[in-house]
């Protein structure tokens, strides 16, 4: 059986600002649970003022901040646990902390978060300060804090005090600069939520001092009642940006891809699928220099992570979609560009990732771009996308054989949507792969696991 040659370690030169992309994803997913808009920043925008107040090295600042934008990231992912999501969107209308009350039973959200980050290679330190942003008085916790270093320990305390803070301030409808009565309930509030091991480390730290002389800056009142300039304050002051790699990224973007298995499993095996096929097609080409096959990866797990934002009553609909219901489905192909796109080393991938439900005549979304206008990554995607689609079982439709969806695929050349060539390569892939056309989804996804275990 043919090996993909795409996974192997290169030199890239470009380099994308980690606190940038964390930043854009936590704005992206917060789209898909509206009471939390704005949560996260808040959060982070605390933190770093903490951390500015205390002199942290740069080290420990970037953590603080890095883990306090990603503190909630469990909660997107979480969909499966006692009907968590829909709860969620039944609360929109409600206060902030009742939402994360009912969020937190079994603190599911702070181990989903913890476990995500652990399993990528360029944000695992920061997965035991978010498992302990909400700390509890029990043995656990007390376990799992001590067993953390002097330095994570205060990191762990500025990031769970910074969203107790913002979840106390959003209560009070983030008014112009408290009384001093009510800066005194918040403190309190945050003190009687707060165990005696984390006030006592938070003390010692000098961080109470510290959120005292924070919270009596007028300007931060300002700030924190505007996302744009909170999103300004963190950007402008965040120090030496931390820099990873396309392929971190894409490991990050893999990982995501794995926990959107919760919310929706043929979203997740779909996009695996999806990425053998383009891996293998590129790889066949031989004409792109391995950065831009590298990109071409990228772009692949990328391009249906905007369905992380499609209500699952769209998404999982049994039998056809309303016009409306089509708009909305639409946007998943648009709105991780809008995220993502002006990421200077992501917008070639993020760009291609968003042709791949463009058609060669026009007729595809979300820009209607033509033939030429479309990217040859782009011609490769919608080939590869079609495909792993037919192959699948949906909510709306029965599965074919590889040998079916080639028919599928074949007419959809003839009728000038989709690249011959671009086809052709598909089959070639297929046979290198010892793909026959009898196969099903599940044969074929075999494939994908050893691929997985050879990565
Ligand atoms: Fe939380
Ligand atoms: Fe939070
Ligand atoms: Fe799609
Ligand atoms: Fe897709």
């Amino acid at each position: 059986m043919m090996t993909i040659k795409t996974q192997g370690k290169y030199a890239f030169t470009k380099e994308i600002d980690l606190l940038d992309f964390s930043r854009r994803s936590i704005r992206f997913l917060e789209m898909s649970v509206p009471p939390l808009s704005g949560h996260s920043l808040r959060v982070a925008y605390l933190a770093r003022a903490l951390a500015e107040a205390l002199g942290f090295g740069e080290g420990l600042s970037r953590r603080v901040i890095l883990a306090a934008l990603l503190h909630d990231l469990g909660i997107f992912f979480i969909y499966k646990v006692k009907g968590l999501y829909d709860e969620v969107h039944r609360l929109a209308q409600k206060e902030l902390d009742e939402v994360e009350e009912g969020v937190g039973s079994e603190l599911a959200h702070c181990v989903m978060g913890e476990r995500i980050l652990a399993e990528t290679k360029v944000m695992a330190h920061l997965a035991p300060l978010v498992r302990l942003h909400h700390p509890r008085d029990n043995e656990r916790d007390l376990a799992t804090f001590e067993s953390l270093s002097p330095e994570e320990r205060t990191g762990a305390c500025a990031v769970a005090l910074s969203d107790a803070v913002a979840r106390s301030l959003a209560k009070r409808r983030l008014e112009l600069m408290p009384s001093s009565a009510a800066l005194a309930e918040i403190f309190d509030e945050v003190g009687r939520s707060s165990p005696g091991y984390f006030l006592l480390q938070a003390s010692r730290d000098g961080l109470i001092e510290a959120l005292r002389s924070v919270l009596s800056q007028k300007s931060l009142f300002v700030d924190i009642r505007s996302e744009w300039y909170m999103d300004e304050v963190l950007r402008s002051r965040h120090g030496h940006p931390s820099s990873i790699g396309v392929e971190e990224l894409t490991g990050v973007v893999r990982v995501f891809v794995k926990y959107m298995e919760a919310r929706s499993p043929y979203t997740a095996h779909h996009t695996r699928l999806t990425t053998l096929f383009a891996q293998a097609m590129v790889s066949r080409l031989g004409s792109l220099s391995l950065e831009e096959v590298a990109e071409m990866t990228l772009a692949s797990w990328f391009h249906d992570l905007g369905k992380m934002l499609i209500p699952l009553s769209v998404l999982h609909k049994k039998g056809p979609l309303s016009p409306e219901e089509w708009s909305v489905m639409k946007e998943h192909s648009y709105s991780h560009y809008i995220f993502f796109g002006s990421m200077e080393p992501l917008k070639r991938a993020v760009f291609w990732g968003a042709c791949h439900h463009e058609k060669l005549d026009g007729s595809g979304y979300p820009w209607g771009l033509k033939g030429h206008q479309i990217p040859l990554a782009g011609k490769i995607l919608a080939v590869a996308d079609v495909a792993s689609a037919l192959l699948e079982e949906r909510p709306y439709k029965e599965p074919l054989s590889f040998g079916e969806a080639l028919k599928v695929l074949e007419s959809e050349v003839r009728r000038g949507l989709l690249d011959g060539n671009c086809f052709g390569l598909l089959r070639e892939a297929a046979t290198e792969l010892g793909i026959d056309e009898r196969m099903t989804f599940k044969e074929v996804s075999a494939l994908w696991a050893e691929e997985e275990k050879a990565a």
